[in-house]
């Protein structure tokens, strides 16, 4: 454990932090440098699928370090053959390209349509993308992203994103045209507060992409490996989308992404993509190992029940306290607060040793580790309960 807590000065202020420093974590527990102990329903933002510091991940990691880091990626290296194969075998898609963050997978999704269109329609580069869909924070991810708050952020923005409407067909058709060459989403936006596109529209919108020659894009960094339930999201929707995403849950906390595409999608030429990083044997080892405990059908079925546990314990928690809907699916589902008051419940939880994260001022996310248990999820309800009890007395005082 820390005696001294280092200078939080020395890193760069990007966000505002409880001045607490997490020293130690075991499957749904984190603990800070004064011995307090934290429930973590955040879990690395969605990405500890395993739950903190997994045996299988820290042997992974171990025997991996021991053979090989990297080769470079001017080679082949086996970990990362092994886990495209994987990938490969376990999706509707033929080519893997690995990156190291959420934003860069998408970046290289982008170009790739961009390249797609070159090759093979005329030149077009404009990516359909929807409000509220968060992408991540590259320029060209934050152009695609609809978030309001980056709208008048580091201007001018990448060119050829056009803005369509989650759930409205008609939306998306409007904005089609010559220069149209893909139109991307999250299952579920998942930044917005969690708002689910619904699996008619997937597959409305799979059927709409085809009829005019338009790759589809999944951005499953959120969704994919197992948080909704099925491996990846659009699974539900019953779809074959062109090119997917992943990243936070793939390396189940160590920095791994990855970019799916079909062989018809997958048309980079040599010189087009690649990254020092990229395909690295230590987490490409790291990869293998996550999907090999989230792939098991047993584990997908734990995590599909823990979730609608999950679900009816918000349902009866919001019909206590007066609030708003349960939305979402699997692990990653949102309760509607019906007022603003997401951040104060967030700073008296972290006060009483829980993690809960508030994505719009009205509504909390839920996130746990895929292995989840119900002692777990009965544990947060309580506190949470507690909390809302206290926030609703006092609002009746006030
Ligand atoms: C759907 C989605 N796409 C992309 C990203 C960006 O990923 P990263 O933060 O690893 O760059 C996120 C991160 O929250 C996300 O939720």
């Amino acid at each position: 454990m820390l005696n001294a807590t280092p200078p939080f000065d020395a890193l760069m202020d990007i966000t505002a932090r409880p001045h607490a420093v997490f020293v130690r974590g075991e499957g749904a527990y984190l603990w800070d440098d004064k011995g307090k102990r934290y429930l973590d329903f955040i879990q690395g933002w969605a990405v500890n699928c395993l739950g903190h510091t997994p045996a299988v991940l820290a042997d992974a990691i171990a025997a991996q370090a021991r053979l090989l880091i990297t080769p470079s990626p001017a080679y082949y290296n086996a970990a990362s053959l092994e886990l495209a194969k994987a990938l490969v075998d376990a999706s509707c898609f033929d080519q893997v390209f690995f990156a190291n963050s959420g934003a860069e997978a998408n970046e290289g999704a982008i170009k790739l349509a961009r390249r797609y269109g070159a090759k093979h329609r005329n030149g077009a580069f404009e990516i359909i993308t929807f409000e509220g869909g968060f992408h991540g924070r590259t320029l060209a991810t934050m152009s695609a992203s609809g978030k309001k708050a980056f709208e008048p952020l580091f201007e001018p923005k990448v060119a050829g994103f056009k803005k369509a409407k989650l759930n409205d067909l008609a939306s998306v058709q409007a904005l089609i045209n010559g220069n149209t060459v893909a139109v991307m989403l999250e299952p579920i936006q998942g930044e917005a507060g969690v708002w689910p596109a619904t699996d008619q529209f997937l597959k409305e919108l799979r059927a709409l992409t085809q009829e005019h020659g338009l790759l589809l894009i999944v951005d499953e960094i959120q969704t994919g490996m197992g948080r909704t339930g099925r491996l990846f999201g659009h699974e539900h929707a019953g779809i074959e989308p062109d090119i997917m995403t992943l990243g936070k849950g793939i390396g189940g906390g160590a920095p791994l992404a990855a970019l799916l595409a079909t062989e018809k999608a997958s048309c980079f030429e040599h010189g087009d993509q690649g990254g020092t990083f990229n395909g690295n044997s230590l987490m490409c080892a790291v990869g293998s190992a996550v999907l090999e405990e989230v792939g098991k059908p047993a584990f997908l079925k734990a995590a599909t029940e823990a979730g609608l546990y999950l679900e009816s314990e918000l349902q009866k928690l919001s019909a206590r306290h007066g609030l708003g809907e349960v939305r979402g699916r699997g692990l990653l589902l949102a309760l509607d607060l019906k007022l603003p008051i997401g951040a104060a419940i967030v700073a008296q939880a972290f006060e009483a040793g829980l993690l809960l994260n508030s994505p719009q001022p009205d509504a909390l996310r839920f996130m746990p580790a895929l292995n989840v248990t119900r002692e777990e999820i009965g544990e947060m309800i309580d506190q949470l309960d507690a909390i809302l009890t206290k926030a609703g007395a006092a609002r009746r005082v006030a």
